[in-house]
């Protein structure tokens, strides 16, 4: 049997900024107000999500035009629903860890520990410009990222806590009350060299960018032989795209018109920040260093993973990703509420199966 322990987990994209996840003209029945996301949030659980990811912009050069904070939006979530876990990104800089460690263990105590945050550390210099916020490079927002994150689980778990950082500092520091239990996990984005040398010192979760199975599989084996070596345990988690649909044939024809319908203005203003982003790492291998034009219209090269065909196929991927080390799939739609409701009802079934049918092959091997 497998236990929900071996489950591949997901998580969608919370729409609480607004235009989607795609930058095309094509319809997208995908609102941003706080009533289709409470609904969206409530047919997620329903469908058998475990996770809900929200996003924080302060401003958008690419049209997305509207955004809601992730904090607060993130609660509002959270008090629509019972089983659903919010996942609030939060942006070292704008926010310093004294402020957050204690917003989310607030909310955390209100919601019965189902509160997780996602540290970003940042890829839109202009952003920062427009609300008088220093700049700091690739390497050193990551620094800066950890120190974040130290302190966040030094707040969270010690009374007295000390700490003495380049970026922050606190002294015999207890926070009371702490977070409910289970403590806010930490995941983080992106995939420079940084950013995966920082998940395998201090993130409970490794979130990157849509990829090919084989691309993924270096991007673990990477990581996890650091933690291995830091002592450390870190899951992954993957983002993809998804378009599921009776037929490959109609699931590719969509594809085909959100990159026909594609924006290109607004796809060409957003490939030059994350080129920059992604070049300023050191090594060149941040996420968007490879994306092509088609890959960049949806933000977080989301087709590359390639959830894109019947049910049967997708499940079949997802596994293939699971196989490699994958503990999550973040999933992002065109028409979120149908889309999740589909992909609970005619996806995760098979998904299941398929882990238990290899679950049963692995006891037999033993
Ligand atoms: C799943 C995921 C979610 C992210 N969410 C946000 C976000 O809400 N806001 C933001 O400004 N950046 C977000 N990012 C961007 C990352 O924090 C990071 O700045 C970016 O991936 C570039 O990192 P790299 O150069 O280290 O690869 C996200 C990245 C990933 C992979």
């Amino acid at each position: 049997m497998t236990t929900s322990h071996d489950q591949v987990k997901f998580a969608y994209w919370v729409p609480n900024v607004s235009g989607g996840l795609v930058i095309s003209k094509i319809e997208q029945r995908t609102g941003w107000d706080i009533d289709y996301n409470r609904r969206l949030a409530q047919i997620a659980e329903q469908a058998g999500f475990d996770y809900a990811l929200s996003q924080i912009r302060f401003t958008a050069g690419y049209g997305a035009e509207f955004q809601h904070e992730p904090v607060a939006f993130s609660h509002a979530l959270l008090a629509a629903t019972t089983k659903l876990k919010v996942i609030a990104a939060l942006l070292p800089g704008p926010w310093n860890p004294a402020v957050a460690a204690k917003q989310i263990a607030t909310i955390s105590q209100l919601t019965e520990g189902r509160v997780a945050v996602n540290i970003v550390s940042g890829w839109f210099r202009g952003e920062f410009t427009a609300i008088g916020e220093p700049w700091l490079d690739h390497d050193e927002r990551y620094r800066r990222s950890e120190e974040f994150i130290r302190a966040l689980r030094g707040i969270w778990t010690q009374d007295n806590f000390t700490f003495r950082g380049d970026f922050y500092r606190f002294s015999d520091y207890t926070l009371k009350p702490k977070p409910a239990y289970p403590l806010p996990e930490i995941f983080q984005g992106g995939s420079s060299r940084a950013a995966r040398d920082m998940a395998a010192r201090v993130s409970d979760w490794y979130f990157t960018n849509g990829n090919s199975v084989a691309e993924i599989k270096k991007q673990v084996d990477d990581i996890r032989a650091k933690a291995r070596a830091n002592n450390h345990s870190v899951k992954i988690g993957v983002n993809a795209f998804a378009i599921a649909r009776d037929t490959e044939a109609e699931a590719r024809a969509v594809l085909d018109e959100i990159i026909v319908k594609a924006d290109p203005e607004a796809v060409n203003a957003f490939g030059h920040e994350v080129k920059n982003a992604g070049k300023a790492s050191p090594e060149g291998q941040g996420n968007w260093a490879q994306s092509s034009f088609e890959d960049l219209v949806q933000y977080n090269d989301g087709f590359k993973t390639n959830l894109i065909g019947t049910p049967e196929q997708i499940a079949e991927r997802i596994v293939a990703l699971k196989e490699v080390g994958v503990d999550l799939v973040l999933l992002g739609f065109l028409h979120f509420q149908e889309e999740v409701e589909y992909f609970g009802r005619r996806v995760i079934p098979l998904v299941r199966a398929l882990e238990a049918k290899a679950a049963v092959h692995a006891q037999a091997a033993e």
